[in-house]
């Protein structure tokens, strides 16, 4: 209230200085403004404090002019912004009232227009003015902050002063008057962690605020307004600071000792076990790493982290054995490289945990001394010679014996005994295999019962190595030709020789004729070939058209070996160019081998069996036609219940030609349109071509095959039979020409000669040739 006064005393003294320069410029020119009519109007501008308690109307000013002298008919009257409404006047004096509590903070000011007008005529009298009437801030507006609730945070142990967030409020009073409109903030609960400057900034006040003692703040902010003044205004705002986790924590063990059992057929990489850790930091910044204090065990395990649960994970790195070592103890500890360390509460953080890991015995089989064995042996060598030998042995403690097999056996030369060694059991020959490569199979012998079979398999290979047993023989069947008039040293032909045994490249062979007394010269070119050539020349054709020469080849190995091979010579006559004319054959008849001869003996014998023992099945087919044991007349009855097919297309009750013309219709184009006319008799469409009804047939035949259910149409079963008692014959008319038949025909040789032609047919001859 006190402002209130304040103001308003303001106001007053401001109308009065206003005031008493207007009667100084009156009382020092009064000749000047009653000497000149011309008047104007004093105030331009009124103020009017808002919110003004007492009784409506509130007087706000007057309007006036310079010349006190007015016409009688004059009045005042106002225009503009709330004229008439809110503000009227008093038209004789021109006091101007305000009729409404007015709220600066909804309109500051209101334009208006002063005029003075005759009140017949209702014309103006003087020219209209406008003037201002202002509202005058008083403080009735507390700041108010521009959220209910703020949010903010900040690392934890963050230094004191860090930045945590902004708040802001805003007065909506006049700026201009006094500090109705500064607002100032102050912390009023929680400021012994925050503090807060005069534009509304949250700093921390300290520098060891623990996310992990509390995570949250509740703060209040109260803004206030008229700073230095009692009477203010003010209100508050709660402002949630959450503290942002940093990596200030160290994982510790959650127990100090781990005891894990493990099989020691544990593959690496499995796991042994998991490490529990306990980290009060957030997850994203527990980051535990482990390390082995004792080196030595980085070969054996290692500790991977799992992402997730940030736990350790021991993993195996070499293979376990009970055998060796029972049971390992490790101590590991556990850090966080990532740590802050200028805030982590410890100095030299360590976690250290001791592991036992227990490897447990399992039954493993037996291990190979070697991954594969591989061994050589000459071919020659002595029957039941010891190659050499595996071994395996059992990794258990129980230390079993070993029975060595091997695995699929073939009828090898080569044979594995029950203790491992490799013996030749037959003669080897390397032309026929030159290694010899197996599995072995290393078996326990485990006395309990039912044993356990722990078993493994090794690899055997052996090669046989070469001795020189084959002797060299001729490349190809040479089969050379020379003229009858060839001359002296003509060549008839170079030869090689070819080796079973091992061709190594210091193999020689050498050549010569087996016969002192020859014709021709063998002459060895020392290149493992050797050329024919004829020795004296001419030859008679009379006397021998072939020659045969014994050629001794003989190779460099260890032992020597050598072989006679015959070269047969023709003798060829010839013309003068040395060309051959002609030439006997004979040497070609040679050319065909033994061997060939005795296949294509062996093939004629065979063809000749085959087509016998065709023959002689289908004889005995023939007489098997009585296979179900029935009397010939039973046969026929068959036959005549195979007649009942008649029907054809037409009939479709007995038969579903339908079924045939579906199948007809899938090979065939669209069958052609039955003619409307009536058939005498059942007509059977004729298949257009030969190929379409075999290939119905065929595919009928097929769909039989394939028809697992029901019998085979060929069976006879499906028919039924007629009663074999019954006395009824047979309708059948095959047998009626038998022999046997009652009717005597020997009466038409009596009917004379127009019957001879039947009598021939029917009469004594007896009927041999039935066509059965
Ligand atoms: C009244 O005011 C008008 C304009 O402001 C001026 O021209 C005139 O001289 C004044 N008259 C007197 C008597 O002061
Ligand atoms: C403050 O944070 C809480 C939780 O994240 C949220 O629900 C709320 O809307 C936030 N308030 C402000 C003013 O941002
Ligand atoms: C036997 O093993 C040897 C060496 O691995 C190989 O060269 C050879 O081809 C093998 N022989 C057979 C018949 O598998
Ligand atoms: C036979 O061998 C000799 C010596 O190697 C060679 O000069 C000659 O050309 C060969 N003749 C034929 C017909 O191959
Ligand atoms: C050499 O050939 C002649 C006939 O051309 C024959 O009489 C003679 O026996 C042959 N000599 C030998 C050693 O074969």
């Amino acid at each position: 209230m006190k402002v209130k006064w304040l103001q308003f005393l303001i106001i007053m003294c401001c109308s009065l200085l206003l005031f008493s320069k207007e009667f100084t410029n009156a009382e020092t020119h009064p000749d000047k403004t009653t000497r000149r009519v011309k008047r104007g109007w004093i105030w331009n501008q009124m103020f009017i404090s808002e919110e003004r308690n007492g009784n409506l109307p509130h007087y706000v000013g007057k309007l006036q002019l310079n010349s006190s002298v007015l016409h009688q008919n004059a009045k005042f009257a106002i225009q503009g912004e709330s004229a008439n409404t809110i503000f009227k006047v008093n038209e004789k004096n021109g006091d101007i009232y305000c009729f409404e509590r007015l709220d600066r903070e909804k309109k500051s000011e209101y334009h208006l227009m002063a005029l003075l007008v005759d009140k017949k005529t209702a014309k103006t009298l003087e020219h209209p003015s406008n003037f201002v009437i202002r509202v005058i801030d008083i403080n009735d507006n507390a700041p108010q902050f521009t959220q209910k609730a703020f949010n903010g945070s900040v690392n934890e142990m963050s230094d004191r002063g860090t930045f945590v967030t902004k708040v802001t409020a805003v007065d909506n009073d006049d700026p201009t008057i006094g500090g109705n409109a500064e607002v100032t903030y102050k912390i009023i609960q929680g400021q012994e962690y925050f503090t807060i400057d005069n534009i509304g900034t949250i700093y921390t006040a300290v520098s060891n605020l623990d996310r992990e003692q509390r995570d949250t703040y509740e703060v209040v902010v109260e803004a206030r307004d008229s700073p230095g003044q009692n009477m203010y205004m003010s209100s508050t705002a709660t402002v949630i600071i959450n503290l942002i986790d940093i990596n200030d924590n160290f994982p510790t063990f959650t127990e100090s000792q781990f005891k894990f059992d493990v099989p020691e057929t544990l593959k690496v990489g499995g796991e042994v076990g998991r490490l529990k850790v306990e980290d009060i930091d957030e997850p994203q910044n527990r980051n535990t790493k482990y390390s082995f204090l004792k080196e030595r065990f980085q070969e054996i395990f290692a500790v991977t982290t799992n992402v997730n649960t940030n736990e350790g994970i021991l993993i195996l790195k070499k293979p376990l054995d009970y055998e060796s070592v029972k049971q390992y103890n490790v101590d590991i500890e556990a850090t966080d490289p990532l740590i802050d360390l200028r805030v982590a509460k410890q100095t030299r953080p360590k976690s250290i945990t001791n592991v036992i890991i227990n490897v447990l015995d399992v039954d493993e089989p037996p291990v190979f001394s070697k991954p594969f064995y591989k061994f050589e042996i000459s071919e020659d060598s002595k029957l039941n010679n010891i190659i050499g030998f595996v071994s395996a042995k059992d990794p258990d403690a129980a230390n079993r014996n070993i029975r060595y097999s091997m695995r699929n056996f073939k009828d090898e030369p080569i044979k594995v005994t029950n203790n491992g060694n490799i013996i030749n059991v037959k003669t080897l020959d390397r032309e026929t295999a030159d290694w010899h490569n197996f599995t072995v199979v290393a078996e326990e012998v485990d006395p309990s019962n039912p044993p356990i079979k722990k078993e493994s398999l090794g690899l055997v290979f052996i090669k046989v190595l070469d001795v020189n047993d084959n002797a060299p023989e001729f490349a190809e069947p040479y089969a050379p030709r020379v003229c009858e008039n060839a001359a002296h040293q003509t060549v008839i032909t170079n030869i090689s020789a070819t080796d079973k045994d091992e061709m190594k490249p210091k193999m020689k062979f050498t050549y010569y004729s087996a016969k002192k007394e020859n014709n021709f010269t063998v002459q060895d070119n020392h290149d493992n070939t050797a050329t024919i050539l004829v020795k004296y020349g001419y030859f008679n054709r009379e006397v021998a058209k072939f020659h045969y020469l014994p050629i001794v080849i003989s190779d460099n190995g260890q032992p020597e070996q050598s072989s006679t091979n015959t070269l047969t010579i023709t003798v060829c006559k010839c013309n003068e160019k040395g060309e051959f004319t002609f030439c006997e054959e004979a040497g070609k008849l040679a050319a065909v081998s033994v061997p060939t001869i005795v296949i294509i003996f062996v093939s004629l014998f065979l063809i000749i069996l085959v087509v016998t023992i065709l023959a002689v099945l289908r004889r005995m087919q023939k007489k098997n036609t009585n296979i179900l044991g029935k009397n010939t007349a039973e046969i026929h009855e068959q036959l005549v219940t195979y007649d009942e097919e008649g029907g054809g297309e037409m009939d479709t009750n007995s038969y579903d030609v339908s079924v045939l013309n579906s199948v007809r219709r899938n090979v065939q184009r669209p069958r052609q349109e039955m003619e409307a006319s009536p058939y005498l008799y059942a007509h059977v469409q004729k298949p257009t071509r030969n190929g379409d009804m075999s290939f119905m047939i065929e595919v009928k035949k097929d769909e039989a095959d394939n028809d697992g259910e029901g019998l085979p149409y060929d069976t006879l079963h499906i028919f039924g039979y007629e009663e074999s008692e019954s006395i009824v014959e047979s309708l059948s008319s095959i047998e009626s020409g038998s022999s046997e038949s009652d009717i005597d025909y020997d009466v038409l040789n009596n009917w004379g000669p127009r019957f001879k032609m039947l009598a021939d047919l029917y009469g004594l001859e007896p009927i041999e040739d039935f066509p059965y």
